[in-house]
Order: structure tokens, then sequence, then C-alpha cells
């Protein structure tokens, strides 16, 4: 199996980072957006989620191709919103379930340590175990659940959010257990 490469995104990356998350956009109520996106459309969130000390993004490349993503964005306009910011994460299908998220994480976070960031936040769709055992596992927990939040596919969907520290309490992260 090749190696996984986690490194920070290039402008480069945005088509296969855009692919990616149209494939979830299409075909799952994980992302509210209801429509395919261009990549020239996301240069924007690109250089918000790229540039800054608190805003970073990386990509996960296997065998030369972009596999996922992960980074961090704005959580609200408003100023005294500056030290929450609000992640994002998503592996190409057929490449989840193999530790990429984690690794994406580890990488992301260890470029935050230090950082002028208060709290770290997550929305997750329900039901998504996965995303929920890897924010867990990255010492997130548990906010509460807005109700009927958005509405795809002709149903309503709730929203679970998820916070963190910066900093976690000793412990209050596992290591990460090797994959085979
Ligand atoms: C959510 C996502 C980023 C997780 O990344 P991943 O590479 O698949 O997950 P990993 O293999 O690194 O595993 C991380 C944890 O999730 C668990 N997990 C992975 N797939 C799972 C599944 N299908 N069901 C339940 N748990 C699962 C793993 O066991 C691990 O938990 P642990 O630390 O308790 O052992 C990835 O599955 C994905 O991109 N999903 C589609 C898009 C998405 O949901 N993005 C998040 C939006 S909030």
């Amino acid at each position: 199996m090749s190696e996984t490469v986690v490194r920070p995104a290039k402008l480069s990356d945005l088509p296969p980072i855009t692919g990616i998350y149209n494939h979830y956009i299409v075909h799952t109520p994980i992302t509210f957006d209801l429509e395919p996106v261009t990549a020239e459309s996301r240069i924007g969130w690109f250089r918000e989620h790229s540039e800054g000390a608190r805003n970073r993004l990386f990509v996960a490349e296997r065998a030369g191709a972009i596999v996922g993503y992960a980074g961090t964005g704005r959580f609200r306009d408003r100023r005294a919103y500056d030290t929450t910011v609000e992640t994002t994460i998503y592996c190409a299908p057929g490449s989840t379930g193999l530790g990429i998220g984690v690794e994406l994480y580890e990488a992301l976070f260890a470029a935050l340590a230090g950082e002028d960031i208060n709290r770290i936040v997550a929305g997750i769709t329900l039901p998504n175990d996965a995303s929920v055992a890897l924010h867990r596992r990255f010492g997130f927990t548990p906010v509460g659940t807005f109700t009927a939040n958005g509405r795809k596919f002709g149903r309503y969907w709730d929203v679970l959010w998820m916070e963190r520290p910066l900093a976690l309490p000793a412990r209050g992260r596992r290591s990460r257990a090797k994959k085979v």
C-alpha cells in the first residue's frame, strides 16, 4: 500500500479538493451545499482556509493523487469570534476508513498549536459515525444538536456540534492506532 503524505495545500490542489467536495454535495447530506461547485468559485474559500495563522489547509496525497483534505476557517464573521475556528475534513470516496482522517487532523492540529485560538468547533450532519469517532478521538465533545437544521434530498437533517479547546489536557487524546 502506498504511503500517505500530508502537506499544506497549494492552489493547484484546488481542482481535486473540489472534486472530493462535489462527491459529498451530490451524494450525501454531509455538506448542506446543494449544487456542485467549480474550483474557480472556491478560490475565496481556499484562501480563507489557507492564509493566516488560525486558518490552515492540509491535503493527503497517495501515489500522486489527492485523497483527502482538512482545514480550519472562520466560525462566524463578528470579530469576537476570531479565536474560534471551524474545521472541515473530507476524504475521497474509496479512501475512507484507512486512517487518513487521523493523519490529516494530526497535521492540522500540530500546525495550529500555539496559535491564538481558544475553541475549535465542528458541525456534523447526523448520522455520521466515522466523523463523530474522529472528532471524539481528537478531544472534541458534543455541545448539542440542532434539529432539522437543513433540508436536502427532500428531508430535514440534524446537525451535531462538537468543540474542543486548542490545547487538550494531558491524556486528552489517544495516540494513533496502527491500521493494517
Ligand atoms: C469522517 C472522515 C473524515 C474520517 O476519516 P477516515 O480516514 O475515514 O477515518 P479514520 O480511518 O482516520 O478513522 C478515524 C476514526 O473513525 C472511525 N471510523 C472510520 N470509519 C468509520 C465508520 N464507517 N463507522 C464508524 N467509525 C468509523 C475509526 O475507527 C476511527 O475511530 P477510533 O479513533 O475510535 O479508532 C471520513 O470518513 C470522510 O471523509 N467521510 C466523508 C466526509 C465526512 O463525513 N466529512 C466530515 C464531515 S463533518
